[in-house]
């Protein structure tokens, strides 16, 4: 298949499965050619099957967030693979389903900073990789999570880190719009995903009652705004977070 001169290049990092697969699916469904990037390069092939399997455009590649020199290597093929630029990036890989879950005072400190060096130093590493690609009218969004609300216990090192991203997406905000790039952030309630489930037994029915919808949320439930806030209808909106969580809280 040539490629298609007016479609958008969208950088998906953790889309090896769960919600970065749902991004990545959702943005080629939009006719966006995608880079689906993960450090497990088999779920992100995978992937990128599925989307050339419904006559979509999609570059697998192997990134470990972490490292600079991979998050550079990864943004200089996407922009390769997109003609030169990339146009959206969706800073979505974490660590998730395995952080241990204790007290705050138990926190093993090197468990603290394998969270913070992926979910909070990754987005950095690969913004800073990638913002030499971004054209005007690009833009970034971020994953950060509604439990940065919600301060849930026992897992401190995870929400710091997602706060954290909360952060970064405001001072990549005030930096990237004088090059008229938008980054905004999504911060999700508990949404099934192997990872997710992993966490819990009670995974489905988990927070339904406390949420204004009285039903779990499945990861397309949180396409959309991904969708529009790389779109064009949030144009003049940057700098914020976005929780969608079937109106579990209200900040
Ligand atoms: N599922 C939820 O309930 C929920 C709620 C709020 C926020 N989130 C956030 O949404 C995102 C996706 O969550 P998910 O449930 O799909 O989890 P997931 O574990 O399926 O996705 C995370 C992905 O990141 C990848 N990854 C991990 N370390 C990496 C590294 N160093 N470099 C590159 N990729 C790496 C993993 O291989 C995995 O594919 C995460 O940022 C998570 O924190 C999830």
């Amino acid at each position: 298949m040539s490629p298609d001169p007016a479609a958008r290049t969208v950088l998906v990092t953790g889309a090896a499965g769960g919600l970065g697969r749902a991004f990545a699916n959702g943005f080629a469904a939009d006719g966006d050619r995608l880079v689906v990037a993960d450090i497990n390069l088999e779920g992100a092939q995978q992937t990128a099957r599925g989307i050339e399997d419904t006559g979509g455009e999609a570059l697998a590649l192997q990134v470990d967030v972490t490292d600079p020199a991979s998050t550079q290597a990864a943004a200089q093929e996407a922009a390769a693979f997109g003609g030169g630029s990339i146009d959206v990036l969706v800073n979505n890989a974490a660590i998730y389903g395995a952080v241990t879950r204790s007290p705050f005072e138990d926190i093993d400190p090197a468990e603290w900073d394998l969270v913070m060096g992926v979910n909070l130093k990754g987005p950095w590493l690969m913004s800073r990789a990638a913002s030499p690609h971004l054209d005007r009218g690009g833009a970034i969004v971020n994953i950060s999570s509604a439990t940065v609300y919600s301060g849930s216990e026992q897992w401190m090192h995870y929400v710091a880190s997602k706060g954290g991203v909360v952060a970064l997406t405001r001072v990549m905000a005030r930096e990237l719009g004088r090059r008229d790039i938008t980054v905004n952030a999504i911060a999700p309630g508990f949404t099934l995903t192997e990872s997710s489930r992993s966490l819990m037994e009670d995974a489905e029915t988990y927070g339904v009652e406390r949420g204004s919808l009285k039903r779990a949320s499945e990861p397309e439930d949180i396409v959309g705004t991904a969708l529009f806030l790389a779109g064009p209808h949030s144009r003049y909106m940057t700098g914020q977070t976005m929780v969608v969580d079937g109106g579990r809280q209200f900040i």
